[in-house]
């Protein structure tokens, strides 16, 4: 394999203006970046073009499972496409069939449809819950004010914040939004013409806040009764972040009747191929056979390439014990991060989170924070963080979001409080 594979190329540009010049002239200016030209990376570092390294407690918001260029992710690249980087949907191939087989095993009794992202997995369980409910007249699906389920129309129309939806309206109808963590809201928000219920067990850009034991228990009961679709979009929480392979799993994990409870549906992306493009959505067994020939497709969906890299990713998490490595460091992470809070009061409100998905919620005005007032104050500490050599992702106005790869090591977790702390403690004074 070495033949093939050579080390990253030496840093040839260090001019972060020169890479932005390229951007700004021919790239469409929908995303507020940062000011970072990134180049290459090595497990939980990465690079920019002036060859300086950073922390990625980010890793590519939830994506790198396995952290950056993983020698595992390369040979399966490598390997699977010697034989087959592509077939049509029109045909089988093992990777595929074997990749879904393992999601079932993990989850239960059902099976799986592939998409490429985690916006595409969930209008699979939007086109699920219309045909579910279609012979009845039923179509509308209950979300989270808060949520985030992507960025595609039905993606913002189900999403529970006023921001992505603006000067796209009219949103797709059959969508409605109420309180998250309240189980009453749902309840009184269910008409004759609701369908199913989704939420994210963690709101992931919604600032980091996870659902209770007893409103995921109580939403199933919920749906049982009413005969509604129960919906969980794992997309960010899901795929061992938590601990557990998804996060109702973890959440429930110490209740009598966590052992018994399965959603409806659970849609996954991000991290299931470790960087590699690839999404899914998992339908419980008595309907996974509503979507039939012809009723739902995707050209890239579990193409064997991306299917190996899956399989591969799946392999080095089951082998390597990064569940319980993503439980232990998350722990030691949420410890450090509470002693932080209590010494920096002024600057962390606090910290919470399961496993390696942690939010840090900034105190109300931080004094001492450089940059425009008027703006959210996650977004001007990020780039503190960048100067000290750390990467984290915010979320929201006031939260950042460490999304480290499951297999971060303990020095590496060390590090990212120290380098925090350095920061905080600038702030603090
Ligand atoms: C919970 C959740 N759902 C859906 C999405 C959309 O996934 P994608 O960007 O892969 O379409 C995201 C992305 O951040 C997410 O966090």
């Amino acid at each position: 394999m070495k033949e093939i594979i050579p080390s990253p190329p030496p840093v040839v540009r260090n001019d972060v203006a020169a890479v932005q010049a390229l951007f700004q002239k021919n790239v469409m200016p929908t995303y507020g970046r940062f000011d970072l030209a990134l180049s290459h990376g090595s497990g939980s570092y990465v690079y920019d073009v002036t060859g300086k390294r950073y922390l990625d407690l980010g890793a590519g918001i939830a994506v790198l499972g396995l952290g950056h260029a993983h020698p595992a992710i390369t040979e399966a690249l490598i390997e699977q496409s010697r034989k087959l980087v592509h077939v049509s949907n029109l045909y089988y191939h093992e990777p595929q069939g074997r990749l879904a087989e393992a999601i079932v095993n993990l989850l239960g009794p059902g099976k799986i449809f592939f998409s490429n992202s985690g916006a595409e997995a969930n209008e699979g369980l939007f086109k699920l819950a219309r045909r579910f409910g279609h012979d009845q007249g039923r179509f509308e699906i209950i979300t989270a004010l808060n949520s985030f389920h992507g960025r595609t129309l039905a993606g913002i129309s189900a999403t529970g914040q006023e921001k992505v939806k603006k000067g796209f309206e009219p949103m797709v109808s059959g969508f409605r939004h109420v309180p998250y963590n309240d189980l009453a809201a749902v309840r009184n928000a269910v008409s004759p013409a609701t369908a199913a219920v989704l939420i994210e067990c963690i709101q992931g850009e919604g600032g980091v806040t996870a659902a209770t034991p007893a409103y995921l228990l109580g939403l199933r009961k919920l749906c049982d009764e009413k005969k509604l679709l129960l919906f969980f979009d794992g997309v960010q929480d899901g795929y061992f972040r938590s601990g557990r392979f998804q996060c109702f799993q973890r959440i429930l994990e110490n209740n009598p009747a966590g052992s018994t409870f399965l959603p409806d549906g659970v849609s996954m992306a991000k991290s299931m191929a470790g960087g590699f493009p690839m999404g899914a959505f998992w339908a419980r067994a008595p309907y996974a056979d509503l979507l039939g020939p012809g009723m739902h497709a995707s050209t890239f969906g579990g193409t064997p390439l991306g299917c190996a890299v899956a399989l591969k990713v799946l392999e080095v998490i089951q082998n390597e014990k990064l569940a319980d490595n993503a439980r232990r460091i998350g722990e030691f992470l949420m410890t450090g991060l509470l002693q932080l809070q209590a010494k920096y009061p002024g600057v962390i409100r606090n910290a919470r989170g399961l496993g390696l998905m942690i939010g840090v919620e900034l105190a109300e005005n931080v004094a001492r924070l450089p940059g425009d007032p008027s703006k959210p104050q996650a977004g001007r500490f990020v780039p503190m963080l960048h100067a000290a050599g750390l990467l984290v992702i915010p979320a929201g106005a006031s939260v950042i979001r460490l999304l480290p790869p499951l297999n971060l090591r303990q020095n590496e977790a060390e590090e990212g409080l120290r380098l925090l702390e350095s920061v905080v403690a600038k702030l603090a004074g």
